[in-house]
């Protein structure tokens, strides 16, 4: 099988793909990645270089950026980026492009799978008629289906195999074709009626947690004016044994899912002249989060202090990664500087980002924001040295020194 992008997605459906049997050809057209992956360094923390090392040397991957390496491939699944463009638009330039990529080495009977995510109709309207008029001509039989990826990095109990896997197909030999290679790597397959189906359904789980989190975070703003534990809220409605589901306030929302796809949804709707008044309120409340903790830290601070200086822990946009893309705590940082404070970061996966460095613990600084809890960052040290947190995880509930937001 082929995967085209050896990201996020790709290389851990690679390994997946390797565990269940198959011969795997990652294609990547960022060459550093691919020399760094072929040189047995895993780019993404769910996969270890043990394991990566171990389907490299026994010949079950490669990651390559030849695409005519797909050739002899019968599955080739496209898990490249569906980012926005500047008008915050959805940009399928690269999807499109991996699409054109591919279509002149395809075999005859081979089934192409759109992993990446993308709205209702892009696998039917956008990617089909690409590879029928580039694929070859004697490759007469090319099957189509989609099947969204679901994976959560850094997530150690849910995976690629133990993740239920969604698959629509455009037509029944396709589904049956992509049912069995997602049989062949995952415990379980739903099986959709169209790949609309599916596409939709990947929008819709997302854009459930965009929605919950704006409650969440709008909640938590009410009861800090109220001087009530948020979370302790939250504990005592989730004791409720049905009709309620948990989630936590903080920075807002990062990464390349939650943020964008809602305006996937968005843009997909006004294109059926409707609009999801919702969902867009609900981004606005997840992006005045920053401001708030901004408001919360500043109040924390000594008044007549001249320079406040604050050090931010973790700028991934998640516990356990080193991905930064759309962190809020960009915002978070903008925010603060925008009070006159003075701002320095610190995250064990994040050595540089956006032209600074990482600093020590022990930067000089009057209080310390927790906006993602990593690994190995000894709060216990900051804590020694009098400098108080905000901790905007509620990683240390009645810890002296520690305020939840
Ligand atoms: N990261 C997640 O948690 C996650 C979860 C579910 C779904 N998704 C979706 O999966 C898709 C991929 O996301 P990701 O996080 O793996 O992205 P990523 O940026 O980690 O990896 C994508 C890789 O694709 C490569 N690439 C880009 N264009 C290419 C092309 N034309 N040909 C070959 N390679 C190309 C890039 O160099 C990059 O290495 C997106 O649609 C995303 O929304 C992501």
């Amino acid at each position: 099988m082929a995967i085209i992008g050896q990201g996020y997605v790709g290389l851990p459906l690679a390994m997946a793909a390797v565990d269940a049997g198959w011969t795997v050809i990652g294609v990547d057209i960022f060459e550093p990645k691919v020399t760094q992956i072929n040189g047995g360094s895993s780019p993404v923390e769910d996969i270890t270089d043990i394991r990566l090392q171990a389907a490299l040397t026994n010949g079950f991957y490669k990651a390559t950026t030849d695409y005519s390496l797909i050739s002899n491939a019968s599955v080739i699944t496209l898990c490249v980026p569906t980012p926005l463009n500047q008008k915050r638009e959805p940009d399928l330039t690269l999807l499109l492009s991996a699409a054109k990529a591919i279509a002149p080495f395809l075999s005859n009977e081979s089934l192409v799978v759109t992993e990446s995510t993308s709205y209702p109709g892009t696998l039917r309207n956008e990617i089909i008629p690409i590879v029928n008029k580039l694929k070859p001509k004697m490759s007469e039989n090319v099957y189509f289906a989609s099947a969204p990826e679901r994976v959560n990095p850094g997530d150690a109990l849910w995976n690629q195999k133990n993740t239920p896997r969604l698959v629509g197909a455009i037509d029944a030999v396709s589904q049956e074709r992509a049912l069995a290679f997602y049989e062949s790597i995952c415990d379980a397959t739903i099986c959709v009626s169209t790949p609309e189906v599916a596409e939709a359904a990947k929008l819709l789980e997302n854009t459930f947690r965009l929605v919950n989190i704006a409650l969440i975070n709008e909640f938590t703003q009410l009861c800090s004016a109220s001087g009530i534990n948020v979370h302790e809220v939250i504990d005592a409605a989730s004791s409720k044994p049905y009709g309620f589901m948990p989630f936590r306030p903080g920075v807002g929302v990062g990464g390349h899912c939650i943020p964008i796809d809602p305006l996937y949804l968005s843009w997909w709707a006004r294109q059926n002249g409707s609009e999801v008044a919702l969902v867009e309120l609900a981004n606005q409340i997840n992006l005045e989060m920053p401001n708030f903790i901004a408001d919360r830290a500043v109040a924390m601070i000594d008044s007549f202090k001249p320079h406040p200086k604050i050090l931010i822990l973790g700028v991934a946009y998640k516990a356990g990664v080193g991905d930064t893309r759309e962190s809020p705590v960009l915002e978070l940082q903008h925010a603060l500087e925008s009070k006159g404070i003075e701002v320095a970061w610190h995250d064990p996966l994040v050595p540089s980002w956006r032209g600074t460095k990482s600093v020590g613990l022990d930067w000089d600084c009057d209080l310390a924001i927790l906006a993602t809890k990593q690994p190995k960052v000894d709060i216990a040290f900051l804590l020694n040295r009098g400098i108080a947190i905000l901790d905007c995880t509620n990683s240390y509930p009645n810890t002296t020194g520690v305020t939840s937001i």
